[in-house]
């Protein structure tokens, strides 16, 4: 059974505007990693934002375990039920690692004596130096950032995590660090994991390639998608 289900979902960013998706249909299963390729502008970030419920549906919607996530809290669906890894990270820049994380954890209501343990414990799971704990994330490269954002992400255990283009700027050996962490959640912790990219390799390891140009009816009715190379 799958886990979300997007049905026939339209999006305009304004009311008759030009639709940046058509008649999109999909569904995502637990314990999968599902690479979202497709040339640039074809509105992957848009999708993830729907995935996200950051922004809502011109037609259509979008379900989780049978419910219209638009038809409950979406705030809450957003601190509890999805991990969001942003392209710039969104980190809180004046706070330090462990902080982060522990304001995701308190947002999704977690009640644990040990949070701040727990954030601990998870960010040098991910490789994070102990030392760089309790540095402003300002301060940390790119590769130590984008570990934050993820540990702030799936430090709640939410269900779903998306990513969008979480190994952009990071070089290769870094790329690969991330790479096993999504493989960790999503084969070992059973998470179904999003992650919309450009890189050939997490093309590759990802269990599901969605081309999004496929997605897209209208698109796919004006054979626009086969001129756009999926990288
Ligand atoms: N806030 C916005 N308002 C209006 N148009 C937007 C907005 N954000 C993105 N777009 C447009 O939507 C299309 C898809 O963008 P996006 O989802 O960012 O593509 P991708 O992530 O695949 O590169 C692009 O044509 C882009 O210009
Ligand atoms: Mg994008």
């Amino acid at each position: 059974m799958s886990l979300m289900k997007i049905e026939d979902m339209s999006f305009a960013y304004s009311a008759g505007g030009r639709k940046i998706l058509e008649h999109v249909n999909a569904e995502f299963e637990e314990g999968k990693i599902y690479a979202l390729v497709g040339r640039s502008g074809a509105g992957k970030t848009t999708l993830l934002s729907l995935l996200a419920a950051l922004t809502h549906p011109t037609e259509g919607s979008i379900y989780v375990n049978d419910e219209d996530i638009f038809k409950g809290d979406t705030y809450k669906y957003r601190c509890k039920d999805v991990g969001i890894v942003f392209q710039n990270y969104n980190l809180l820049p004046k706070m330090n690692a462990v902080e982060n994380v522990v304001l995701s954890m308190d947002i999704a209501g977690i009640d644990l004596p040990d949070k701040k343990q727990r954030a601990k414990d998870l960010l040098i799971s991910l490789g994070i130096a102990e030392y760089d704990l309790d540095r402003p994330v300002l301060q940390l490269s790119g590769g130590q950032q984008q570990r934050v954002a993820m540990a702030r992400a799936i430090s709640y255990e939410p269900p779903i995590i998306l990513a969008d283009e979480p190994t952009g700027n990071l070089d290769d050996s870094t790329e690969k660090d991330i790479m096993a962490i999504f493989e960790d959640m999503a084969h070992r912790a059973g998470k179904c994991v999003i992650i919309v990219t450009h890189s050939k390799q997490i093309a590759n390891m990802a269990d599901v390639k969605i081309p999004i140009d496929e997605l897209n009816v209208h698109i796919k009715d004006n054979s626009l998608a086969e001129s756009h190379p999926v990288n």
